[in-house]
């Protein structure tokens, strides 16, 4: 197969499916896989189903002047992201049985259980799509049961947008370290708590830090996930689940967030030249694989006490290589785009025998 062409399924449609979608027609000419979008599922602005491709500009438009897609659809109807995967999976049969249906989920993320997106990846898989996922939940709550099902029925389960946008931390380890054991890791993988801690450091407010980076899109819908540690727990428990064969929950990660941090206590570390920061680790400890998420008082010769404002390091502790650090200077929509745009690609070359 020359250039796959690509049948797309957009579950949320929210700023980062709209960012993937702009990203894929400015970097056209750089992809090797040509694409339409034959379903878009909303929470608040309806859903659309056209297997023959929707017009992206339109749907882009009407979503961010806050109307319903419903218009673009030739027999509106109330569905849930679930029906709009089922509905194309019959109606692109022939694109499923071919390997060219892939299913983008970007639903927000649930921290009971991890749904609707486990279901609607679930409902994909079975649906012979492929699935890309921005979403921390389904490899956080489901990792195993999804990654089981999507090969038995020869599709890929991915999510590298889960951690640390579109920088490689899934992919780098799948691609390039075979047979390694990854015993543990360590690591800034939250920036909005990194960005409120920095902000501290100058003598801003905490709410003021906070209200910035849900202005900036960069916080959680509900932002109590970012400052109680949650969406770092989510984050660990689909790097232990995925890359060092855990079975875990984010409830399992012992955690503690930064909301009781106050200036003074960043200050007065700084201070005495140590930062602190929101750390989240795991270790193994015989069977058992130790995850946390709590601040931490980092010495100035720790390399995470380097990390300011939006940036994130992952320290991965290898039995061949030691140690590997990942580092993410800054982050916005684009990388986080670019993380769903990356895993399309590599559907996009499996398909071409690559
Ligand atoms: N709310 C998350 C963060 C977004 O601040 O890191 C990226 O996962």
């Amino acid at each position: 197969m020359s250039r796959p062409d690509l049948t797309l399924v957009l579950i949320g449609f929210g700023k980062v499916a709209r960012r993937f979608v702009t990203l894929l027609a400015e970097t056209a000419e750089r992809l090797d896989f040509s694409w339409k979008v034959a379903g878009i599922s909303t929470r608040h602005h309806g859903s659309v189903v056209a297997a023959s491709g929707i017009d992206m500009q339109r749907a882009i438009g009407i979503v961010e002047s806050r109307q319903s897609l419903d218009r673009l659809d030739e027999a509106p109807c109330e569905r849930r992201g679930i029906d709009v995967i089922r509905q194309l999976a019959d109606a692109c049969a022939d694109d499923a049985a071919e390997g060219r249906l892939v299913c983008i989920e970007t639903t927000v993320l649930d921290i009971d259980r991890g749904e609707p997106a486990v279901s609607h990846v679930r409902a994909a898989l079975e649906g012979q799509a492929h699935v890309v996922t921005a979403n921390k939940g389904p490899a956080a709550f489901a990792y195993h049961e999804l990654e089981a099902l999507a090969e038995s029925v020869d599709r890929v389960f991915l999510f590298e947008g889960a951690v640390m946008d579109g920088v490689p931390v899934f992919n780098l380890v799948r691609d390039t370290m075979p047979a390694i054991a990854i015993d543990g890791f360590r690591g800034v993988i939250n920036a909005t708590c990194n960005f409120i801690l920095s902000e501290l450091e100058c003598g801003k407010e905490f709410d003021r830090a906070l209200a910035e980076m849900q202005a900036r899109g960069i916080a959680e819908a509900d932002p109590s996930l970012d400052i109680d540690g949650w969406d770092a727990a989510a984050k660990t428990a689909a790097l232990v689940n995925a890359m060092m064969g855990g079975v875990i929950t984010p409830h399992y990660v012992q955690r503690t967030g930064i909301r009781d941090l106050t200036g003074l206590d960043v200050r007065e570390a700084r201070g005495r030249n140590k930062r602190i920061r929101l750390v989240a680790s795991a270790s193994r400890h015989g069977g058992r694989v130790q995850a946390r998420v709590e601040p931490e008082l980092l010495d100035h010769t720790d390399p995470l006490a380097g990390l300011v404002d939006l940036d994130n390091a992952l320290y991965l502790t290898t039995d061949l290589l030691g140690e590997v650090g990942i580092v993410q200077r800054g982050g916005n929509l684009t990388q986080t785009a670019y993380a769903l745009l990356s895993d399309v690609s590599r559907i996009s070359q499996r398909l071409k025998g690559l």
